[in-house]
């Protein structure tokens, strides 16, 4: 029999609550549902048998605590995860790791340091798409990569805007930082690291343009205000010999990822993407069990911020193009 892992969810808004409708509920092992505001703790609380309570602190003098599953906005996950980290816990955080990355280095030094493992919740790495789509890429399936794009582009609205953090002009604001990140892991999981990036446009619509190390230019456009439908083409990678596509869905099942050569075509996949919230967290009680990195380490994290914060400085430079900080091991 393995030990109960002790889960403490900080963080109870939109996707808090997801993560434990659709993970947590099934999952069992969460003792601890956090939020400042009562009735959204008391919902998790509800849904997943965990006690609620208003902070961390609360939460550790009442219940046991070995982890923490942390879903606040942005510019508030270096504290709660220092927090967490100093306590002693196993942490997993939502993506953008951080919105600076002398705080993202310093999440991924206090985990080292602690011998605790710090995982990101990015979703890319995680989908079988990707994994597929990278299966064929190594594989020669469409011969070599010419180049690349990705598009994430919906209307935002609902529980996504209700606090206005999201939308805003503060710390945690902007689509750079909110699908910036997921962008990029899922640029780098097809084609590796980031040399440099240029950016322009808005806090709500974004273009930019990528050069990768291994010399291919890449593009992706983010926007919040064009709505499309829940099952898209998110990413296009063109080859000598065909191209493939990565379909992500929201909704259905419908994402996988499709390979076209001149004779052959294939969808391999029947997805949706909150399933990975699922995978996520699995694999990162695995590797609190084992000792094993996991998928999404805070490494492959700052990464992805290190080239968000390189469009940031693009946008703010009205959009010439900046190298990207090379951060730790990963590479960005
Ligand atoms: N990976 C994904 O697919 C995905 C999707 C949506 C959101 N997210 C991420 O999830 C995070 C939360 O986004 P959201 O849309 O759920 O935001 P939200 O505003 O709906 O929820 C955040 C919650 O955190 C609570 N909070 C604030 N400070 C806290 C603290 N110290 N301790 C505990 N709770 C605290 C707030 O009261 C709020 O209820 C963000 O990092 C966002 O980028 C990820």
């Amino acid at each position: 029999m393995t030990e109960p892992i002790h889960v403490a969810l900080a963080g109870c808004g939109a996707m808090g609550e997801i993560v434990a409708r659709t993970v947590y509920t099934g999952l069992g092992g969460l003792t601890a549902a956090i939020d400042p505001d009562p009735r959204r703790a008391a919902v998790v609380a509800e849904l997943t048998g965990a006690l609620p309570f208003g902070s961390l602190a609360e939460a550790r003098r009442a219940v046991r605590v070995d982890a923490v599953d942390v879903r606040v906005p942005h510019h508030l996950h270096s504290g709660l995860v220092l927090e967490a980290l100093g306590a002693g816990c196993h942490v997993m955080v939502e993506k953008p790791l951080a919105t600076t990355l002398s705080d993202a280095r310093a999440m991924v030094a206090a985990a080292a340091d602690a011998g605790l493992v710090l995982a990101v919740a990015e979703n890319y790495p995680h989908l079988r798409a990707v994994h597929d789509a990278r299966a064929a890429l190594d594989a020669g399936r469409i011969g070599d990569v010419l180049a690349l794009r990705s598009t994430r582009a919906y209307q935002v609205g609902g529980v996504w805007v209700r606090d206005g953090w999201r939308h805003g002009t503060g710390p945690s604001g902007g689509i750079l930082l909110d699908q910036g990140t997921h962008q990029v892991s899922l640029l780098r999981a097809l084609v590796g690291p980031v040399e440099a990036v240029a950016a322009d446009g808005d806090l709500g619509t974004v273009a930019l343009t990528l050069r990768m190390r291994s010399g291919v230019v890449a593009q992706s456009m983010l926007s919040w205000s064009s709505p499309g439908p829940a099952a898209q083409a998110e990413a296009t990678v063109l080859g000598t010999g065909g191209r493939l596509d990565v379909v992500v869905d929201y909704e259905g099942d419908e994402g996988g990822c499709l390979v076209w050569t001149p004779t052959s075509s294939e969808h391999g996949g029947k997805e949706n993407y909150y399933d990975s919230h699922r995978l996520m967290v699995l694999d990162w009680l695995e590797s609190i069990r084992t000792g094993a990195e996991p998928v999404v380490p805070g490494e492959e994290g700052m990464a992805d911020l290190a080239v968000v914060v390189a469009a940031a400085e693009s946008l703010a430079k009205g959009g010439a193009s900046v190298a990207v900080r090379a951060v730790g091991h990963a590479g960005a």
